[in-house]
């Protein structure tokens, strides 16, 4: 079997470097908050072209951290696409806010302004909760639509957290993804495009204060003074360990990301018109291509997963049921039929192997499977 994303073949490829940073740190007992994390702070706000990043120990932390510096709560709407991980909604249900899920744009699988417009009108109209905020979504890697929902934001009068947790890498309009919004969370989860070796994330934000609450809340809320608590926080540190392992991947992440780049073109081309759908990346966007994401028909879906998978070829559903339809939200009065978009992605996406060194010898079986699962049962 093909494996999905090939971490073994990153560690190999880097592991001189990746050795010494590990072996550095475990000579150094600099566990926490050792130097480099403070130095890869430094290097990811450089690369996103923000003013701070604090690490912190995942992308879920990442989301929260600024939900909790703002203080976002009870009686307030924040507003999340229907058509993402679980983490996007989940942090704002953990603060007692309510998520408010929204559709998404079909092509994009981005969150669709038009929706967002209609659903904070909804929540106003309804004036019950208090609209707050909005967790757009770099889903797949593609960088949300900024300029139409920062529109919708500044008139509702909403923060904007920038759910970059996949996006790391990518570009809207000159800005990278990290950039777009009051605040933005990323992941290093390993399968993400810069990934470690374990659990990581960071926040980003050009708002100093914002950035010194977040820094305060992620050691439990201390102070100048050490066990002096000045708010209620998280343990939520990026280990050191972690910190120079990123450290040592970010030196090859853009070549990665030109690799990426390069090997989305030729399923592109090996693929369009023969496959119902495949990405389409709006002008002036860049994807980091955290996933390559097709449509295939929904009934037959499963099937061509298993004869995929009888090619050896892995594949993956990110994601098989939206954020309205879970059951922990069903208290929200979600049900099918409400977010059409979001409803269809779910039921016909199929996500392929998709990692910087994927051989083309190795892509030429991925679309061979597909193809040929495609016109035997599509
Ligand atoms: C869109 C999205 N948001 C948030 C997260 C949460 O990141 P983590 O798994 O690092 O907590 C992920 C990663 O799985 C994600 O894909």
């Amino acid at each position: 079997m093909l494996p999905f994303i090939d971490l073994k073949k990153q560690y190999e490829l880097l592991k001189p470097e990746i050795d010494k940073a590990i072996l550095q740190v475990a000579g150094s007992a600099h566990y926490i908050l050792g130097p480099e994390v403070a130095k890869l702070e430094a290097a990811l706000a450089e690369y996103v072209g923000v003013r701070e990043c604090v690490a912190c120990a995942n992308g879920t932390d990442a989301l929260t951290l600024p939900l909790l510096a703002w203080d976002v709560g009870p009686g307030e709407a924040v507003f999340c696409p229907a058509f993402t991980f679980f983490s996007t909604a989940e942090v704002v249900a953990l603060r007692r806010a309510v998520p408010v899920f929204v559709d998404i744009n079909p092509v994009t699988y981005n969150i669709d302004p038009a929706s967002l417009e209609e659903k904070i009108l909804a929540v106003r109209k309804e004036g019950k909760l208090r609209p707050r905020a909005v967790v757009p979504v770099d889903l797949f890697g593609l960088p949300y639509d900024y300029e139409a929902v920062a529109r919708i934001a500044d008139r509702y009068n909403l923060v904007i957290l920038e759910d970059a947790a996949q996006g790391f890498g990518g570009v809207y309009g000159g800005k990278r993804a990290g950039s777009l919004g009051q605040a933005a969370a990323t992941s290093f989860f390993p399968s993400k495009p810069l990934g470690c070796y374990g659990d990581g994330g960071a926040v980003f934000t050009d708002d100093s204060e914002l950035a010194d609450v977040i820094r305060s809340a992620r050691v439990h809320g201390t102070g100048d003074r050490r066990y002096e608590h000045i708010r209620l926080g998280q343990n939520s540190r990026l280990d050191t360990i972690q910190a120079a392992i990123l450290l040592a991947k970010l030196a090859v992440f853009p070549e990665e990301l030109s690799q990426r780049q390069e090997i989305a073109a030729r399923y592109e081309s090996a693929l369009l018109g023969s496959v119902p759908s495949v990405p389409a990346i709006p002008g002036g966007r860049m994807s980091a291509w955290a996933q390559y994401t097709v449509r295939v028909p929904a009934a037959s879906r499963q099937q061509i997963v298993e004869s995929m998978k009888a090619s050896g070829v892995p594949t993956m559903i990110y994601y098989p049921k939206c954020l309205h339809l879970q059951p922990v939200f069903a208290s929200l009065g979600g049900c099918p039929g409400q977010l059409p978009a979001a409803e269809q992605a779910s039921a016909e996406v199929l996500s392929l192997p998709m990692h910087p060194w994927l051989s083309e010898e190795d892509q030429k079986l991925v679309v061979d499977a597909l193809l040929e699962a495609l016109e035997r049962l599509g």
